[in-house]
C-alpha cells in the first residue's frame, strides 16, 4: 500500500472519534430517557397527589376516575384506590372493585408513606405504575394507584437514539474520509521522496523532488534536493577525474611505446636511440610526477588534519630553501616578505604542500631573472610573481584537476593537478583561495585564512 501512513492515520482518528462519540451518545440518550420519564412521572404523581387529597377530604373521586374512555389509553390510564389491606375500593375500569391485590408499588407506598413508580412491559408495550399514599394523621390508610401505557415515550426515546447514532455515524464517516485525504496530503511528498531516493540508489543522481510546502516536509525535500545535486556534482567530478587520469596516463605511455619501438627494431641508429631514451626518461619523470600527485590527492581524502601553530614566515623560509636550486636555474629571486609574528593554525605538511605548489608554479611559469614574493598579513598571505601570467579565460579553471593554461606560452609542462591539490587542502582548513593575473605581467595568488570573519 502506497499511502499506508494515511490509512493508519484515518483508522486511528476514526477509532478515537467513534470511542468518544459512543460515550457522548450513550450519555445523551440516558439523560434524554431519564428526562422524559421524569416528566411523565411528575405528571402522574401530581395527579395521584390530587386524588389522594380528595380521598382524604372525603370527596368522591369516582367522577374523576371514571372519565377514562378506554383502558390502556395513556392519557386516561387506569386508576385504582386500594385500602390498607390491599382491597380495591375503586377501579376506573370497574371490574377489579372488591378484589384483593398487592404489587411492589402499592407495598412501597403503604410501607414508606411515599410515592413510588415502577416500569413494566405488558404484552409488547411499555407500562408504568405509580402509587401515592393517602395518609391521615401520619398513617397510610389507602393508596392511589395509576397504571398507564408509556410505549409512545419509549418510541420517542428510540427515535431520538436512532437520530443521534445515525448523525454520529455520518460524522465518523466524514472524519475518516477527511483523515484519509489529510493523511494522503501528508504522506504524498514522503512517497515521492522515497521514490526519488530509490532513483538515486539506482544511479539517477539528477533526481529532484518538487514539493511546494513550507513545513518540515518541505524543508526535508529541500535538503534532499540539495543532497542529490551535491551527489550529482560529486559523481560527475569523479567520472571526469577518472577519465582525465586515464587520459593523462595513456598519453605518456603511448609516446614511450612509440619511442621504444624503433630502438627495439633497430630502425634507430645509436644517436637517435640515445635521444629517444632521453625522451623516454623525460616521459617517465612526468609519469612518476603525475602518479605522485595522484597519490597526494587520494591521501587528502583520508588523512585527518593535524592542526598546530605555524609561524608562517618559517614555513616560507623552508619552502624557499627547498626550491632555491630550481629558482637559481632561471635566476628567479625568491623573496620572503612575511611578518615574523604571524602565526596560523594549520597542518604543517599539508601547508608546506600548498607553499611548494604555489612557489613551484611561480618559478615554472616565471621569466628568467624574475621574482617571486610572499607577503602576509594576519588575514591572508599572497604569492606574487612577475611571470607569464594567466589569460582571463583560463583563470576560472586553474583550480580544476588537469587544467593547464595554454602550454605554448611558457613551454613549461605540468600535470595540472598542483592547484587542484592546493584548493582541496585550503578547503579542508576552512580557508579560501583566489587568483588574479595579467598575462605578460604576472600573477597573484591569495590565501585567506578566515574568509568569513
Ligand atoms: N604563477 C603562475 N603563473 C602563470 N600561470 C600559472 C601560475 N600558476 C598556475 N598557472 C597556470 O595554471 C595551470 C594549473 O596549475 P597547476 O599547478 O594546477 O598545474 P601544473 O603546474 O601545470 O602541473 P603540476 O603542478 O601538477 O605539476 C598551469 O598549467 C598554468 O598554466
Ligand atoms: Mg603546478
Amino acid at each position: 500500500m502506497k499511502h499506508k501512513l494515511a490509512y493508519r492515520l484515518a483508522v486511528t482518528y476514526g477509532l478515537i472519534f467513534i470511542l468518544a462519540v459512543a460515550v457522548i451518545d450513550t450519555a445523551l440518550i440516558i439523560v434524554y430517557r431519564d428526562n422524559q420519564l421524569k416528566k411523565n412521572e411528575s405528571f402522574y404523581f401530581d395527579l395521584s397527589s390530587m386524588l389522594s387529597t380528595m380521598v382524604k377530604n372525603n370527596i368522591r373521586i369516582t367522577n374523576y376516575i371514571n372519565t377514562s374512555e378506554e383502558n390502556g389509553d395513556r392519557n386516561a390510564g387506569r386508576v385504582l384506590l386500594l385500602d390498607a389491606s390491599g382491597k380495591v375500593l375503586l377501579d376506573s375500569g370497574g371490574e377489579l372493585s372488591g378484589v384483593s391485590m398487592t404489587n411492589l408499588e402499592y407495598r412501597k407506598a403503604l410501607e414508606n408513606g411515599k410515592p413510588a413508580a415502577g416500569y413494566y412491559t405488558y404484552g409488547d408495550k411499555g407500562m408504568a405504575m405509580f402509587s401515592y399514599p393517602v395518609s391521615i394523621e401520619g398513617k397510610t390508610s389507602a393508596v392511589v394507584m395509576i397504571s398507564v401505557f408509556i410505549q409512545d415515550i419509549y418510541d420517542d426515546i428510540n427515535r431520538f437514539a436512532i437520530q443521534v447514532i445515525a448523525t454520529s455515524f455520518a460524522v465518523a464517516f466524514a472524519v475518516v474520509i477527511v483523515s484519509v485525504l489529510m493523511g494522503k496530503r501528508l504522506s504524498e511528498p514522503i512517497v515521492r521522496l522515497t521514490a526519488a531516493a530509490g532513483q538515486i540508489y539506482k544511479g539517477k543522481m539528477d533526481t529532484i523532488v518538487e514539493v511546494a510546502r513550507n513545513d518540515e516536509i518541505g524543508r526535508l525535500a529541500g535538503a534532499f534536493n540539495r543532497m542529490s545535486s551535491e551527489l550529482l556534482k560529486v559523481e560527475t567530478g569523479r567520472k571526469r577525474f577518472l577519465s582525465d587520469v586515464s587520459h593523462e596516463l595513456k598519453t605518456p605511455l603511448a609516446s614511450i611505446k612509440a619511442l621504444v619501438e624503433p630502438i627495439i627494431s633497430g630502425a634507430a641508429n645509436e644517436e637517435e636511440s640515445r635521444e629517444y631514451l632521453q625522451d623516454i626518461d623525460h616521459e617517465i619523470d612526468r609519469l612518476s610526477g603525475l602518479v605522485g600527485s595522484l597519490l597526494t590527492s587520494a591521501r587528502l581524502e583520508e588523512v585527518e588534519l593535524k592542526r598546530q601553530e605555524l609561524i608562517l614566515a618559517e614555513e616560507v623560509d623552508y619552502t624557499v630553501r627547498v626550491l632555491a636550486p630550481l629558482a637559481a636555474q632561471k635566476q628567479i629571486v625568491l623573496e620572503n616578505a612575511c611578518d615574523r609574528t604571524i602565526v596560523i593554525q594549520a597542518d604543517r605538511s599539508m601547508f608546506r604542500e600548498v607553499l611548494i605548489n604555489l612557489l613551484d608554479n611561480s618559478i615554472k611559469y616565471g621569466i628568467e631573472g624574475g621574482f617571486t614574493r610572499v607577503e602576509c598579513t594576519r588575514k591572508a598571505f599572497k604569492v606574487i610573481d612577475n611571470g607569464c601570467g594567466i589569460p582571463e579565460e583560463d583563470l576560472p579553471g586553474i583550480f580544476d584537476s588537469f587544467y593547464r593554461a595554454d602550454k605554448s606560452r611558457t613551454g613549461a609542462s605540468g600535470s595540472g593537478i598542483g592547484l587542484f591539490i592546493v584548493k582541496r587542502i585550503i578547503e579542508l582548513h576552512g580557508f579560501g583561495i583566489s587568483a588574479v593575473s595579467q598575462p605578460g605581467k604576472g600573477s597573484e595568488f591569495t590565501v585567506t585564512f578566515y574568509p568569513d570573519v
